[in-house]
């Protein structure tokens, strides 16, 4: 018999009964009241419900911010959350601390002992599961408006979602590749996979009850260049993972590597095929609430002030030109360490600017270049997509356990070690990304003449191999602030 894992909606007592060992990993798991939770939801203002809010921002033709941050004593995560606030954002983070994510929760009460006792900084993030429901809920209830959204681990996300959505949270990544590829690397995809379903059917139970938890679906993430193709392609898996285990609201997160039609050709065509398979499938009356962009966090960041305010503002600039909901910015001191509040108010300030002026404008940017860029995008995708649903048998989750396995899905340098690891990319003249190993991907061949001859044009132009040495001088080309990578 196939054991492995389905793309199948978990029956509600079978659920039930996993929430068991999960909720007894730490005593603040016995404060989730699944019934009372729902209630709670459901009476939030629609200024913290996230997908009200990012259905609100489209309305209205604005894209908002948002962010990452979070902090360890609780008075300072109100107060920071306050500050976010203030400073326009109306999408919150609760980044979680290193501890919580490897379910530490003995280390990070003593920690948190220490930090009360010395005034000293321990914590690089919030403890949501140390703190529990009760007291997580103070940060919520400290503000007037704000959806929140906890930022996890693999690790952590059964026990810390039933925390942050019993207390208010309504967004979480749900996403069965984002921390795996990026961040594990012994955990395989199917154990992820699992972890992910739990939280999906967990959005599902409050979905049934009239409570909208919206999942921002992130993909494959990438740790080293390349198009953003495969992790568009596993964008459009999460979402058909979410929307069979009930979840009725998507966010459709796309990473950006620089090169402004590249860019926006992955926002324009990412949401409208994540609708398409998602209406292929049946899950019609899943909504997308928005598209959220990103530059992907992978490129280090500028250190000089000038150019660490240059690097987000081109992001926004990109996001606005992109007519996103919404985009994820870095803060000014992002290179350095955990941001002050200062620097988040800082950072928000000069973004928003650009996010104002530049989207209040309405511009539709018409360039030969990005229709160029989206075809191709949707070539590799639908590539991708036949291919997984073909060794699935029409089911994406044993669909991707097997492509994993094969390399039709694949990136270069993961930290992972199922990840095959056998593509690479390199950018071209212009700054786009292009492939330069394509590994096992199942590309037909029109795509792959399209890259092979943009490398070849950058080799000329340079008249040198785009080889290793090249490929580690393009990682470090923007924060630089060039566009290429240079010997
Ligand atoms: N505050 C702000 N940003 C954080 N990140 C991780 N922890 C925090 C925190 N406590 C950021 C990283 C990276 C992204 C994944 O989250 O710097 O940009």
């Amino acid at each position: 018999m196939d054991t492995r894992l389905r793309n199948k909606r978990l029956d509600e007592n079978e659920f039930l009964k996993m929430r068991g060992p999960v909720l007894a990993l730490w005593p603040t798991g016995r404060e989730v009241n699944l019934d009372e939770a729902v209630e709670y939801q459901k009476k939030l203002p629609d200024s913290k419900n996230w997908h009200k809010v990012a259905r609100k921002l489209h309305d209205e033709g604005k894209t908002a911010i948002f962010p990452r941050a979070g902090t360890g004593l609780i008075e300072d995560e109100i107060s920071l959350s306050k500050k976010l606030v203030e400073s326009g954002v109306p999408f919150i983070p609760v980044t979680s601390d290193s501890y919580t994510r490897q379910l530490d929760f003995e280390k990070v009460e003593s920690l948190l002992a220490e930090m009360r006792r010395t005034g000293k900084n321990l914590l690089n993030g919030y403890p949501i599961i140390n703190y529990g429901v009760k007291q997580t809920r103070r940060i919520i209830e400290s503000v007037d408006r704000g959806a929140f959204n906890p930022r996890l681990s693999l690790k952590s996300y059964p026990l810390a979602t039933e925390i942050a959505f019993a207390a208010g949270m309504t967004a979480i990544a749900a996403s069965s590749f984002i921390s795996w590829a990026a961040y594990e690397k012994y955990a395989t995809l199917e154990q992820s996979m699992a972890a992910s379903q739990y939280v999906q059917r967990l959005i599902g139970y409050y979905a049934d009850r009239g409570a909208i938890i919206s999942t921002d679906n992130h993909g494959w993430i990438l740790t080293g260049m390349q198009p953003m193709t495969v992790n568009l392609a596993t964008t459009i898996v999460d979402a058909l993972m979410v929307a069979e285990q009930g979840g009725k609201s998507i966010t459709s997160v796309v990473h950006l590597m620089g090169n402004l039609a590249q860019d926006l050709a992955w926002i324009r065509v990412t949401p409208r095929l994540m609708r398409e398979y998602l209406d292929r499938f049946g899950y019609k009356d899943v909504e997308i609430a928005g598209v959220f962009a990103q530059h992907t966090p992978l490129f280090p960041m500028p250190q000089g002030v000038g150019a660490a305010f240059a690097f987000p503002n081109y992001t926004a600039m990109v996001a606005a030109l992109g007519n996103v909901e919404a985009v994820s910015i870095r803060t000014i001191d992002e290179a350095l360490g955990i941001p002050t509040e200062e620097s988040h108010a800082q950072s928000y300030e000069s973004t928003n600017w650009l996010l104002n002026v530049i989207r209040g404008q309405k511009i539709d940017l018409k360039m030969k270049e990005i229709d160029e860029e989206a075809a191709m995008t949707e070539l590799e995708i639908r590539a991708l997509m036949n291919k997984i649903l073909e060794v699935g048998d029409g089911d994406v989750v044993p669909g991707c356990l097997i492509s994993v396995e094969e390399g039709f899905l694949d990136s270069s340098f993961s930290p992972n070690r199922q990840v095959k690891d056998l593509v690479q990319g390199i950018k071209d003249v212009h700054g786009a990304i292009r492939w330069k190993e394509f590994g096992n991907l199942p590309f037909p061949e029109e795509v792959k003449k399209f890259h092979r001859a943009k490398v070849a044009e950058r080799e000329k132009a340079e008249g040198r191999k785009m080889d290793y040495e090249a490929l580690v001088q393009d990682f470090w080309a923007f924060s630089k602030g060039q566009l290429t990578g240079k010997p």
